[in-house]
């Protein structure tokens, strides 16, 4: 076991330091910069079922319904379409309005997973279109599914997904810039710009990993509280809700995710002297509001950790610690705030002296109701 960990302490640790490559593997031979567009010959949708397509449900469980929610933003923003997203437990048992144009997308890590494999056979009776997000070849959801879009992550053997659910982030930018062009929705020059990013983000999440020894101290300064919370607006809110499982996960603290705009609808009453709130206030049209946000929080006393973009000269006076991220488009800064808050998690972890590939009651892949 020591020699598959390749020196690493743990598989988290191993798993969250290959998205430098993994991540590569997922848009590998997909992206054509020049033309602005994207290849996914995988897909067996005509030309005219994807214009035809009047929403899109995303259906998953657990970390890959945060990259659902991640993909509906993506697909509103990149495609124009309507999205909303379930969870594979509750769909299957709801009354869903579909019809032969709904697009049904189902992400699971595993392939395995028994609510989202129950979920999509559901959708069988629709006669619409379906798409699979996986990253087992061969799994069970690619043999219920019409289209496989595979992530290519490699197997992961953390309990906690890591490098999976980055890949899966990938996989929907793809899905959305190839439905936006196919829609005439996103130009070119828009998805140039997408595409340019998601070649740089190999780089960027390396810069990341590079800071590992400061997010460790980090981490240490507040193994000991009783709770988290982490915040976030537009992108930043999916990834707010991933940090939170992560951490809940593996260290057991209590930890929730928040859109920061929710905060004085409930959690503001639960903010101490001296709880960690996590904002994730990475550039993009909600910064302002971001900031306003945690004006908020530090005035009922909790201590703000902010990830922020490295340009950003402003946010150490509003934040009692800041973790860096490189400067990149908005839309994809995400990842790269995931990817330090994967760190995060670890270390707390580690601080704690949890078994982090194997946290108690919790398995890699449900596979029972
Ligand atoms: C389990 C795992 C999670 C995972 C979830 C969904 O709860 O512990 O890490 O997110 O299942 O798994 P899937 O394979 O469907 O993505």
């Amino acid at each position: 076991e020591a020699a598959e960990k390749s020196g690493y302490a743990h598989f988290m640790l191993k798993e969250i330091h290959e998205q430098t490559r993994s991540l590569q593997k997922t848009f590998a031979g997909k992206l054509a910069e020049l033309e602005g567009n994207v290849r996914l010959t995988e897909l067996k949708l005509t030309d005219e079922q994807i214009r035809n397509i009047n929403r899109v449900e995303i259906i998953a469980c657990g970390t890959s319904w945060n990259a659902g929610l991640f993909g509906k933003y993506l697909l509103e923003t990149l495609a124009g379409m309507h999205t909303d997203v379930s969870a594979a437990s509750e769909f299957r048992y709801r009354d869903p309005v579909m019809d032969e144009n709904v697009l049904t997308i189902a992400i699971t890590q595993s392939g395995e997973t028994a609510d989202t494999l129950a979920a999509i056979r559901n959708v069988v009776q629709y006669e619409s279109s379906t798409i699979a997000i996986t990253n087992v070849v061969g799994s069970t959801i690619t043999r219920e599914a019409e289209n496989v879009v595979y992530t290519h992550a490699g197997p992961e053997i953390g309990v906690a997904a890591t490098k999976t659910f980055t890949a899966q982030l990938i996989a929907l930018y793809l899905l959305a810039i190839y439905m936006g062009r196919k829609r005439n929705y996103l130009l070119p020059d828009e998805a140039k710009d997408v595409i340019k990013a998601l070649k740089e983000l190999p780089g960027h999440v390396q810069q990341v990993l590079n800071q590992r020894d400061q997010i460790r101290k980090n981490a240490a300064q507040y193994a000991d509280c009783r709770d988290y919370y982490f915040i976030g607006r537009g992108l930043n809110y999916p990834a707010a809700l991933e940090a939170a499982l992560k951490l809940k996960e593996i260290s057991y603290i209590h930890a929730e995710g928040y859109a920061a705009g929710e905060l004085k609808h409930g959690p503001l009453a639960l903010l101490e002297k001296g709880t960690p709130v996590v904002a994730i206030v990475t550039k993009n049209r909600t910064y302002a509001k971001m900031l306003s946000n945690i004006k908020e929080v530090k005035a009922r006393g909790a201590e703000v950790i902010a990830v922020a973009d490295e340009r950003d000269r402003e946010i150490g006076k509003y934040a009692d610690l800041v973790i860096f991220v490189p400067a990149t488009n908005p839309l994809l800064s995400p990842v790269l705030s995931s990817v330090a808050l994967q760190l995060l998690a670890y270390y707390t972890a580690l601080e704690k002296g949890c078994e982090i590939d194997k946290p108690r009651n919790l398995a890699k892949s449900v596979t029972v109701e």
